[in-house]
């Protein structure tokens, strides 16, 4: 997510957007940018890609802008890679407005061509250049800021957090906020725009948190609020008493549980960009359907929990596109003189897109002729850059060691992936089709609902923080998503655990199962049921302690055989563990919490292993 600041008052603007955004710098970013309306009333525009140092250097911390009402932003690249060109604020070519941006705007590309067509040239890769632009070109219409402003929110699609100058209006700035959040804050005789608290906290704490569709103008002694019919409106105050560790995980005790929480909004950027009436489009994909339609092998090639993503992977699309997957781990596949050649397709899966293993298998690959298709979050990154083809995942900086958001977003792609290629392939069903793409646009609104129960695993948590080892049993996807479940809690609370094919258990390792065995028994996948009903009967036979977790259709069939049960809302079977992950991300995180673990830097590990 990128990091918003703006300011108008009677200071100097520059060195309070700088400092500012030095408070955003945890957010993670890869370069920024500020804009300010000199006294000669022209915006001087300032960014630079790097770290926060480069444009502190480059302004001598400021003091070589002059000004006193501003905007500025740490980007987070999405759409363009990592440079000062792509980096924000964006201005109009007749530099009339300066624009900074958080969120996507969906239907960029068809704004951009329109605008090309009309004479309009660009300089970004951006999807928020078009912002810039579209003002300028209904301003030279219109003549008016404000209305120009709900002119470009009547056309953009998507999700946004603006902040906007215009030199022909020096007294104020206009904040628009959509999907993402962007807060006002009040001081005396200074106003203040922020993408989150942390950057106001040493001008203020009288906040206001915009809504959805709302609009703000700020001068220096005045801050008013519209809502989304563009009437004025007023908005409750409130007193921001976190200390800056508080704020800067937005009140949430770690990271790890703010991006938790923050999965279903990471969907949503990760998901809707991609739907079109009612069908699941890759606009940047440069792959083509007869290449599609042309590949013999298909494999799956990644580390850690993205290699988890890549097991459920298989599962989907073998039975969507009635083909042989394989999955392998990155570390594996670099030293097995893989047999792969130009009709193999391999994906590789990377939140950082920098793992050393993953990087080295991607070589691998494309030494061998093989068409490589990387799934990453991180825009720009090595693997991204390295590969034929990249779909990015947006799940937004992910600040935790121990992956959610992004292996969320990361199960949403390849789960999209599947329908277009069984499009193409004419495997899919058209009814089943359809009624994935309905479940698809539900699913963040599914997760809110797994996420409000978490108190309920709390609770379990408190009493079973003490095992020594735990086993997560399952078949099919519920095998898949108990990997990951089984790596976050070795993860985060250091207690030994295993996943494991539950129609496996009964060829050695039941043996293992005695009186008090911890074994979280995954039973969502309802083609399998009774078979999970029937190997969870046979761990309690033996003693185990059973936690179930099971879709709310089938609550009260589980709960014939074990006592707690935890349910998910019913849904198509691809998508079961990107819901079913939520409540073992939640496990893990609350017995680590029990446990007095270092939630967010668990020992020995690092964000990204950029090491053999
Ligand atoms: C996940 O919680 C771990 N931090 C780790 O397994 C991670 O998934 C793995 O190192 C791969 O990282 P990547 O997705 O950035 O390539």
């Amino acid at each position: 997510m990128c990091g918003i600041v703006g300011f108008v008052g009677q200071k100097q603007a520059a060195p309070i957007l700088l400092d500012g955004l030095s408070r955003l710098e945890y957010r993670g970013y890869d370069s920024a940018g500020i804009a300010v309306i000199t006294p000669e009333h022209t915006i001087d525009l300032r960014k630079a890609e790097g770290r926060l140092k480069v444009l502190n250097d480059m302004t001598d911390g400021g003091n070589n802008v002059h000004g006193c009402i501003g905007i500025g932003h740490t980007r987070w690249a999405t759409h363009g890679v990592p440079n000062s060109t792509n980096s924000h604020p964006h201005m109009s070519e007749g530099g009339k407005f300066a624009v900074i941006h958080n969120g996507i705007v969906e239907n960029y590309i068809e704004i951009k061509d329109f605008l090309i067509k009309q004479g309009v040239h660009f300089q970004s890769e951006t999807d928020t250049e078009v912002i810039a632009q579209l003002l300028e070109f209904y301003y030279n219409e219109c003549h008016d800021f404000f209305e120009s402003v709900g002119r470009v929110l009547r056309r953009i699609r998507g999700a946004y957090a603006l902040g906007i100058l215009c030199a022909d209006c020096t007294d104020r700035i206009i904040a628009v906020r959509k999907d993402t959040p962007l807060l006002l804050g009040f001081g005396e005789g200074e106003n203040y725009i922020a993408s989150d608290v942390t950057a106001l906290l040493p001008y203020t704490r009288d906040v206001v948190y915009m809504d959805d569709g709302e609009m703000a103008i700020l001068t220096k002694d005045s801050v008013q609020i519209f809502d989304a019919m563009q009437q004025p409106i007023e908005k409750a105050h409130q007193h921001i008493d976190w200390d800056l560790s508080a704020a800067e995980k937005g009140g949430y005790p770690h990271f790890m549980l703010k991006e938790i929480f923050e999965q279903p909004d990471a969907l949503r950027h990760a998901i809707s960009p991609h739907l079109r009436d009612d069908r699941v489009v890759f606009d940047d994909m440069k792959l083509k359907p007869e290449q599609i339609k042309d590949f013999t092998r298909l494999v799956i090639v990644a580390c850690g929990s993205s290699y988890h993503v890549g097991v459920l992977g298989k599962y989907t699309l073998e039975r969507t596109l009635r083909r042989s997957v394989e999955v392998q781990l990155a570390s594996e596949f670099r030293y097995c003189d893989p047999i792969v050649d130009d009709k193999t397709l391999v994906i590789f899966i990377s939140q950082s897109g920098e793992t050393l293993d993953t990087m080295e298998a991607l070589k691998e690959a494309k030494k061998r002729g093989a068409y490589t298709l990387s799934i990453v979050n991180v825009v720009g990154s090595s693997i991204a850059r390295g590969s034929d083809d990249v779909i990015y995942t947006w799940a937004g900086p992910e600040i935790a060691v121990a992956t959610t958001k992004a292996y969320s977003t990361q199960l949403a792609v390849v789960n999209m992936l599947a329908l277009v290629f069984g499009e193409v392939l004419g495997t899919i069903d058209p009814t089943e089709y359809a009624q994935t793409v309905s479940e698809l646009k539900k699913l963040p609104e599914k997760m809110e609902s797994v996420l409000s129960h978490h108190e309920d695993i709390q609770k379990y948590a408190a009493q079973h923080f003490n095992h020594n080892s735990v086993f997560f049993i399952g078949r099919n996807l519920d095998y898949a998503l108990g990997l990951e479940g089984s790596l976050k809690l070795k993860e985060i609370s250091y207690i030994h655990s295993e996943a494991y094919a539950s129609g496996e258990l009964k060829h050695g390792t039941i043996s293992l199962m005695e009186e008090g065995t911890l074994v979280i028994a995954l039973g969502t996948y309802g083609k399998l049921f009774e078979k999970a009903q029937s190997n969870i009967v046979e761990v309690k036979a033996r003693g185990a302690e059973v936690l179930a977790l099971t879709t709310e259709s089938r609550r009260e069939e589980m709960r014939k055989t074990v006592s707690t049960v935890l349910t998910i809302p019913d849904t198509v079977d691809m998508l079961l563990p990107n819901l079913g992950v939520v409540p073992l991300q939640l496990l893990a995180y609350y017995v680590a919490l029990q446990r007095g673990c270092d939630i967010d830097k668990p020992r020995n590990l690092a964000k990204s292993v950029t090491v053999e």
